[in-house]
């Protein structure tokens, strides 16, 4: 239940994060026995880079607790959906946190907002999704892979979401979502391979007083479609972001300085000796990282206008 509120001491069946460094987590449920290859009960010890965790020897700890592993030591924290995007386990594609904090803001998402999402996936948009709705709106999230769809409602279960959000197994260009959400959303996000073919069903599902639609696809053809549709289907304000994550690297660094000695034999700074590299400062700044990270995909966002104001072109 690690997801549902703030929680002091890690209890089993808690999913926790353990963390050796930032690129270096993991995420797991706490239990005092697991299966093995065999199909045994075995003592649950987790393996790291830093050694081995006796799992149950968490029970009864403090989230955020310093434990031994036997050859080193971790964090213990409680999951938040932005850990859960870099531990969780991938059964597809996901879209990470730089995206997830965008398509957010661009759909206008607070809490009580009623959202749709299609397809689940991982459930890595999902979870941030559910953090902003909750507690009075609820995520309605479809998928047509039967297994996703079971092992997603198990996840949203085991982290005590299950209030927020309903999954359905559906295929969503055929079928839209279904007469129980007509004209009741105020969102519907698409992270799918043809989101053009659901921008029809997503009409009906916004309500009359209109709402925003976003679509995430990593080929630009795939923008095109439904940038094309979204148009004729009346929407408004289309655009499309990249959202392009920079790093920036923390480090001591030399620094040339003036030799402002120099400043009293009045020299021209043109001319002005820069101090020898063994005099030189060193100070604390950042430098940008040489290489950006790759390109994840493109956020188009769209409006709806409220159903008066519509403008539907005949494709
Ligand atoms: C890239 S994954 C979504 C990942 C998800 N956004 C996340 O962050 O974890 C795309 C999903 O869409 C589902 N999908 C594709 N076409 C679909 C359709 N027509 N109806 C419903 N789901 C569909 C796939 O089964 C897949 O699970």
């Amino acid at each position: 239940m690690s997801f549902e509120k703030t929680k002091k001491i890690i209890e089993e069946g808690d999913i926790i994060v353990l963390y050796l460094g930032p690129q270096n987590m993991h995420s797991f449920e706490v239990t005092e026995k697991i299966l093995n290859k065999k199909g045994e009960y075995v003592d649950n010890v987790f393996q790291t880079t830093y050694g081995a965790l006796k799992v149950p020897s968490l029970i009864g700890k403090e989230y955020g607790s310093k434990v031994e592993l036997s050859k080193g030591w971790a964090f213990v924290i409680q999951p938040t959906p932005e850990l859960w995007t870099t531990t969780l386990p991938h059964r597809t594609q996901i879209i990470y946190t730089p995206d997830i904090s965008l398509i957010i803001h661009l759909l206008d998402l607070v809490p009580g907002s009623i959202a749709i999402e299609t397809g689940t996936g991982s459930g890595s948009l999902s979870h941030s999704l559910i953090r902003t709705v909750r507690p009075h709106g609820h995520l309605y999230t479809f998928d047509f892979h039967e297994k996703r769809v079971e092992i997603a409602t198990e996840e949203f279960t085991k982290h005590g979401l299950k209030d927020y959000v309903s999954v359905q197994h559906r295929d969503v260009c055929l079928q839209g979502f279904g007469d129980d959400l007509k004209h009741k959303a105020d969102a519907v996000f698409l992270d799918l391979p043809h989101p053009w073919l659901v921008i029809d069903h997503a009409v009906d599902a916004l309500k009359k007083t209109g709402g925003k639609l976003c679509s995430f696809s990593p080929c630009i053809e795939q923008v095109q479609q439904t940038c094309i549709k979204l148009k004729s289907a009346g929407f408004v304000d289309i655009k499309t972001h990249e959202c392009l994550q920079r790093e920036l690297t923390v480090h001591y660094k030399p620094v040339p300085q003036l030799n402002l000695e120099c400043l009293k034999k009045k020299h021209t700074i043109e001319d002005m000796p820069l101090r020898k590299s063994e005099d030189q400062e060193k100070i604390l700044t950042v430098s940008h990282s040489p290489s950006l990270p790759g390109h994840t995909g493109y956020i188009t966002i769209a409006t709806l206008p409220p159903l008066f104001a519509r403008i539907i072109i005949d494709a």
